[in-house]
């Protein structure tokens, strides 16, 4: 039986540091009303032409490096973003070429929040099936980009950044299941209504490239959706809650979280938890998580790992994984 198990974690987050005090000065808001509905306290913002791509390749070059790993033994690299570099090619291709792993497939995937929970999916998927023996796999995203700092309801939540893992086919365990859902149906609750075919120029009144959310419904639906999906998660892997060692969630909303740590009745100190720093970065927000706590030597070796998201789409998507 191959698994794929994770042979090394890195992350990257842009220099600039905006914290609630800096978005009181933009809009109607209260560093109180921000941490206490949100958990979050500052966010990242990429400099000026600092792309996803190059949060990307940053955060590659430090999980090839844990993994000691070169980059042209790199077979896969998949890549979630919602805010690639351009439209084409895709930012995993101007990665790979960054890197010099030029030759081994390379795409992104769009899952907006689960992007790297996606990304990871498919990758495992490439390993388990004995095509490739090594992949890189990212989440890397410059959310800042699509902001409208006049809206006070979407600008304060989300930030810049990016993590990223190397994959490595293993006889031992490794990544144990991973799920991915989504419901088209709710669509209307969380888009962006920019696009190539739809048009550049969208004609909803205030729209522009701008996150469009109904932020209490998102959460609503979100808070159910990962219970459900905790348990359906254990149940793949033949686990109980009892079982796992850390939860390392997507990072919007320290209430989700929490939420989430309930239903698997883990307490907070099990809990990886960077949404205080962080902000919401999307795709990069799990792989960010895990690097932190791989580093700072919460995660050992041979732990138990939950690693969940829930984003746009609907999407959401789970792994769970013994490190
Ligand atoms: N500062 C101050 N007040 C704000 C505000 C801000 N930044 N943003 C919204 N408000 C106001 C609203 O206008 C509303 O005012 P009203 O009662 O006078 O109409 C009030 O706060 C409550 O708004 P509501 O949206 O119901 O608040 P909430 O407790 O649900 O918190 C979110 C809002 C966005 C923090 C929360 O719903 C959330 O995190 N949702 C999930 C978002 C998410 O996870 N998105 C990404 C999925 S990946």
């Amino acid at each position: 039986m191959i698994y794929s198990r994770i042979a090394g974690t890195g992350s990257y987050l842009p220099e600039q540091i905006v914290s609630n005090a800096d978005l009181e000065k933009l809009v109607d808001t209260t560093d109180e009303w921000i941490a206490s509905r949100t958990g979050i306290r500052e966010r990242r913002k990429a400099a000026e032409g600092e792309t996803t791509g190059d949060l990307a390749f940053h955060a590659s070059t430090r999980a090839l490096e844990a993994a000691g790993v070169a980059a042209s033994e790199i077979e896969l690299i998949v890549l979630g973003t919602t805010t690639p570099d351009i439209i084409f090619p895709s930012t995993a291709c101007l990665l790979q070429h960054r890197l010099g792993a030029n030759g081994c497939a390379a795409f992104d995937v769009n899952a907006a929040c689960s992007g790297f929970m996606y990304a990871l999916g498919v990758a495992d998927q490439f390993v388990r099936s004995g095509q490739v023996k090594k992949a890189l796999v990212v989440g890397a995203e410059t959310l800042t980009r699509m902001l409208d700092y006049s809206d006070r309801s979407t600008c304060v939540l989300f930030g810049d950044g990016a993590g990223a893992v190397v994959l490595e086919a293993s006889s031992e365990p490794g990544i144990l299941t991973t799920r991915l859902h989504a419901d088209g149906g709710y669509k209307h609750l969380l888009y962006n209504p920019v696009g190539v075919s739809a048009g550049f120029r969208h004609d909803e009144p205030n729209a522009g490239v701008r996150v469009m959310m109904t932020g209490n419904e998102v959460f609503k639906v979100a808070v159910k959706t990962l219970d459900r999906m905790v348990g359906e998660t254990l149940n793949a892997a033949g686990m109980a809650e009892k079982d796992v060692d850390w939860l390392i969630p997507h990072q919007a909303n320290l209430r989700i979280i929490e939420a989430t740590a309930k239903r698997l009745k883990l307490p907070m100190e099990r809990v990886i938890v960077t949404v205080d720093r962080h902000g919401n970065t999307s795709s990069g927000s799990v792989p960010l998580a895990l690097d932190e706590a791989v580093r700072s030597g919460k995660v050992q070796r041979g732990q138990n790992l939950l690693l969940e998201a829930f984003g746009g789409g609907f999407t959401w998507a789970s792994a769970l994984l013994r490190y």
